[in-house]
């Protein structure tokens, strides 16, 4: 082979040090470095180098990371540890047995330290650095023997292709998990959607699908990560040997990601006590778990512990209650939202998911359905995540009965039998009744005495559904018609409760423009448009008189919400409501017509992500909104500035990806004061 000239070699090896820094940076530490742009030049300037020296290819080149020629079969490879599984533990009292099991076999007096971790929901894999060098990566298999998935793992930018800091040990085997974060799960969803390619159950399954790809090229595209749990084989090196949580510590140090959930904690109510916390954070965390790892902190205990079958006495996974189970649609039932939206919903064989008893689960639309081709009878496996409403991720085939019946919605409204519509390229039918429809008006009230809108406190679901069905209120302004005679007759209404509620409702006449028009439930205007309409136009009565190219003048009101709120206020009913409530006491503090124009964040468009250190990312975002600026929930063209704090997640990226400018908090600070001072 050709010899390559020092000097490029030289680069070479400078290149691959900036890449993979800047890779470290980003993946690990999560606290980027580089600019994308120049990512790129150095990145391509070492393809250019290596393609013209072919001599300077190297197993650890960053080059490697998007992906080599593919392969025709994985080969095989004998794992020189094995790689265990964990016994389970699924309630308290195993966890217990678990615990006196262990202090029993160490004969211990006092209170075992435990090193505890998230248990990620991915897939086991273990690998090996020759001399510092990443030289292959094996999937679990059967525990003794995996597949060789080296190229696939080197695409996956968390895991390092060389160890970082102090003198490399000759060998060290890595273990720990592939998992893909929840963002971008949906993210590769959504593209295998409008591909028309197959979608994935869960991050899970998209995780093995991906790196189990014969093209490494695949795997690339696809965004996994990874998080180190353990070590396999080593010699040589600083490895401590004493303590597991040190082991992870060194691992850290090595370059390799390790939990930042990660702790020791002692004894029993120590496991207990981690388990609950890390069971509150679940539904926050940015990839999906199943439960927590207990492993006996102290290596020589460990070992003194050994194993049982192929799962070691030393470490317990205690499993959360599962999130997906299966069970069958007994019947589809249609519900009516506020905005007269047909929500199909599953009526479903009780199963106990996700920490609950489930009996319903929502299936979105019409098009939901058919996509999915859930039919009444299917055996379906239901999803419930955190406080997230559950529904049918998908239908197990398999065991679809004979007489399973497809289902059709409904061409009447089934609470008041008006006529349903469907706008094309609307996924969504409604009822054309407004606030005729019982269901919608139960709706359009809970909606207005909502916390945000007139925050009627107590006046919840089972009220209104008896206020409604008994005919007292068909409006909003009859609320603030109710005596306490009517409402100590309610069911479950002592005299006292029905004082609470009248004061409530009292309370409540006192409120402001923005949350008025927001409470009035005008399909298309949320809160920040509510507050918008009452900047710009002062008064109720000017916005009610305002026609859609008037309304086009506020920010963000486009055509088709300017229809919404002119269609609105030209039903006279609606109007008619409007000047009830304000012969009834409702009030608020008008003022002048503001407009944008003059005020120092006009016109631009904020996005916040991450955490803040200072205010809460709301406290920040009413600071934006009363210099005039817009808070969106997502990047795109339009944003001006991405405000991003401590873990941002993908919307950084695609900040970057669009060029939008990067505030810090100190920046963003800064910013308002200046403006606040001009
Ligand atoms: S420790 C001796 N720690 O759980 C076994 N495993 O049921 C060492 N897993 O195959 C495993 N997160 O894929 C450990 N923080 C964690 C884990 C974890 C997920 C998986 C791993 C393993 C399975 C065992």
């Amino acid at each position: 082979m050709m010899a390559v000239p020092g000097p490029v070699a030289a680069r070479a090896a400078e290149l691959r040090e900036a890449i993979e820094r800047a890779n470290y940076d980003y993946y690990v530490l999560d606290a980027p470095t580089l600019p994308d742009a120049e990512y790129d030049r150095l990145f391509r300037e070492l393809q250019e180098l290596e393609r013209r020296h072919p001599a300077l290819a190297t197993p650890d080149s960053p080059t490697l990371r998007i992906g080599v020629t593919p392969v025709t079969e994985f080969a095989q490879v004998a794992h020189a540890t094995p790689m265990l599984s964990l016994g389970n533990a699924f309630g308290d009292a195993e966890v217990e047995a678990f615990d006196r099991r262990v202090r029993e076999g160490l004969d211990a007096k006092v209170d075992v330290h435990y090193a505890v971790e998230p248990k990620f929901d991915g897939l086991a894999i273990s690998l090996t650095y020759e001399r510092g060098v990443f030289v292959q990566g094996a999937t679990r298999g059967d525990g003794q023997v995996g597949e060789d998935v080296t190229a696939n793992l080197r695409t996956v930018r968390a895991i390092p292709l060389r160890l970082r800091g102090g003198p490399a040990p000759g060998l060290l085997e890595v273990r720990g998990e592939v998992f893909m974060l929840k963002r971008d799960f949906q993210t590769l969803n959504r593209e295998q959607r409008d591909a028309g390619g197959k979608e994935f159950a869960n991050p899970r399954n998209a995780a093995a699908g991906s790196l189990r790809q014969l093209d490494s090229r695949v795997t690339a595209s696809r965004r996994l990560t990874f998080c180190s749990y353990g070590l396999g084989r080593y010699s040589g090196g600083h490895v401590p040997r004493d303590r597991h949580s040190r082991q992870l510590d060194h691992l850290g140090k090595l370059g390799f990601p390790v939990s930042a959930q990660r702790r020791v904690v002692s004894g029993l109510t120590g496991l207990l006590a981690y388990y609950r916390d890390i069971e509150r954070q679940r539904a926050e965390l940015p990839f999906e778990i199943d439960g927590v790892v207990y492993k006996v902190d102290d290596l020589h205990w460990q070992e003194r512990l050994g194993y049982v079958s192929r799962a070691p006495r030393f470490a317990l996974a205690h499993k959360f209650a599962a999130e997906e189970e299966i069970t069958q649609v007994l019947g589809i039932d249609v519900q009516v939202g506020r905005t007269g939206a047909l929500t199909p919903v599953a009526r479903l064989a009780p199963v106990f998911v996700g920490g609950a008893t489930v009996t319903n689960a929502t299936l979105h639309n019409e098009d939901e359905i058919r996509r999915k081709d859930v039919r009444i009878g299917d055996s379906v496996i239901v999803r419930r995540a955190g406080d997230v409403i559950p529904e049918v991720v998908s239908v197990v085939r398999e065991r679809r009965p004979a007489g399973a019946r497809p289902f059709q919605l409904p061409q009447a409204c089934p609470v008041c039998g008006s006529r349903v519509e469907r706008v094309e390229d609307e996924a969504i039918a409604r009822c054309t009744a407004g606030l005729y429809c019982p269901a919608q008006r139960k709706q359009a009230l809970l909606h207005f005495a909502s916390r945000r809108a007139l925050d009627i406190e107590g006046l919840g679901e089972k009220l209104v559904d008896q206020l409604v069905d008994q005919g007292r209120v068909k409006t909003p302004a009859d609320l603030y018609r109710l005596d306490l005679e009517t409402l100590s007759n309610l069911e479950r209404m002592g005299e006292k409760s029905a004082a609470n509620l009248l004061a409530a409702i009292d309370k409540s006449r006192s409120t402001t423009l923005e949350r008025f028009i927001f409470a009035l439930g005008i399909r298309n205007v949320g809160e920040s448009t509510a507050r918008d309409l009452a900047r710009q136009f002062g008064g109720i009565d000017a916005l009610m008189q305002a026609d859609e190219a008037a309304l086009q003048t506020v920010p963000d009101v486009g055509p088709v919400v300017a229809a919404s709120i002119a269609g609105f206020f030209g039903e006279p009913r609606n109007c008619k409501v409007v000047q009830e409530l304000r012969k009834l006491g409702v009030r608020w503090v008008e003022g002048k017509a503001k407009g944008f124009a003059g005020l120092p964040l006009a016109g631009k468009t904020f996005v916040l992500t991450g955490t803040l250190a200072r205010m809460t990312r709301e406290a920040a975002a009413e600071r934006i909104v009363a210099q005039g600026g817009k808070v969106s929930g997502s990047v795109s063209k339009k944003t001006h500035y991405l405000v991003a704090g401590a873990d941002p997640g993908g919307k950084l990226d695609k900040a970057r990806a669009l060029g939008v400018a990067i505030l810090d908090e100190n920046a963003l600070a800064r910013l308002l004061e200046q403006k606040a001072r001009a």
